[in-house]
């Protein structure tokens, strides 16, 4: 009796297997029988051709053993896509969140972390969203591959058997740092999970309440880091006041980041463009005058 819910991990590679065997065979069989022929019905061979016309049984039998191949097929293809969607109760959602080029993952409890960690054996629910752009949360290791699109909620489900580590990549061309766009999975013992999650301070753990949540919330922590690494675009720390080489006009331009430089940046991020950096910021798609102010504070209140 099929289990009410199947482990889609292991359906899909069944039904891997079961194409990839029949398109084998196939293969194998095609091209076997057009050797044979060749040398069975060659001219020196077969100098006078007996076309063969109308042959019930035979057109009967290649009809049936395709139909029967191709149903199998659908069948298994039909059972795992089924699990894959059938997300069994109690599961653990984690709201995914996609954005030019980066994946940050909201546990129940409030947390935000660029690390997908999940407790071994339970079933976890992924429930996708993106703020800009169509990417694609794939995770080889799991065998999963699910769209996040902007604007719509969409959801995948996986049951982590092992403890270890794996990446999640992004699946669908998103601009220039696409390549980039992953982040690492950890597979822990339910206790160590636990530990994690409640633990606010781990590294990957971004601040979600606070001055700070705004810059998280607009998507600027996508390309934009608070402890100087370098991003996509500048570090935000120790932003405010910074001297600064701008490309403006196509010509090099000294000048201080002050709350006017910031503003202007934000509003219109094409006009000046930080040297060494591309041009690959967008305007801001909706953005209220007292968001613009809060996201001006907090950059000047960072360190
Ligand atoms: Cu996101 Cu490619």
């Amino acid at each position: 009796m099929i289990p009410q819910i199947l482990n889609p991990m292991e359906q899909i590679d069944h039904t891997f297997l079961i194409i990839f065997s029949i398109s084998a065979f196939i293969l194998l069989g095609i091209s076997g029988l057009s050797i044979y022929f060749l040398f069975r019905y060659h001219h020196t061979r077969n100098p006078d051709p007996d076309p063969i016309e109308g042959n019930l049984l035979l057109e009967f039998v290649w009809t049936i053993i395709p139909v029967i191949l191709v149903s199998g097929m659908f069948v298994s293809g039909w059972t795992g896509f089924k699990a894959a969607r059938t997300v069994p109760v109690g599961a653990y959602p984690i709201k995914t969140t996609a954005r030019m080029w980066a994946w940050n993952f909201e546990y129940p409890n409030g947390k935000i972390a660029d690390t997908l960690w999940v407790p071994q054996g339970k079933p976890i629910k992924i429930i996708l969203q993106s703020l800009d752009v169509i990417h694609s949360f794939y995770m080889p290791a799991y065998r999963i591959k699910m769209d996040a699109l902007p604007g719509r909620e969409t959801y995948t489900w996986f049951l982590p058997m092992k403890t270890g580590e794996f990446t999640v990549f992004c699946a669908e061309y998103c601009g220039l740092k696409h390549a980039d766009m992953s982040a690492k999975v950890v597979v822990a013992t339910q206790t160590e999970f636990d530990e994690w999650v409640n633990d606010f301070t781990t590294p990957g753990a971004v601040v979600a309440t606070g001055p700070q949540k705004i810059l998280f919330d607009k998507g600027c922590l996508g390309c934009h880091s608070l402890d100087g690494s370098v991003k996509a675009g500048p570090t935000f720390k120790g932003i405010f006041g910074r001297k600064t080489f701008v490309i403006k006009g196509g010509q090099e331009e000294s000048l201080t980041a002050d709350e006017a430089y910031l503003r202007r940046s934000i509003l219109d991020p094409k006009a000046e463009i930080v040297k060494g950096f591309p041009d690959l910021m967008p305007p801001p798609m909706d953005i209220s005058p007292e968001d613009l102010n809060t996201i001006i504070n907090c950059l000047k209140s960072l360190p």
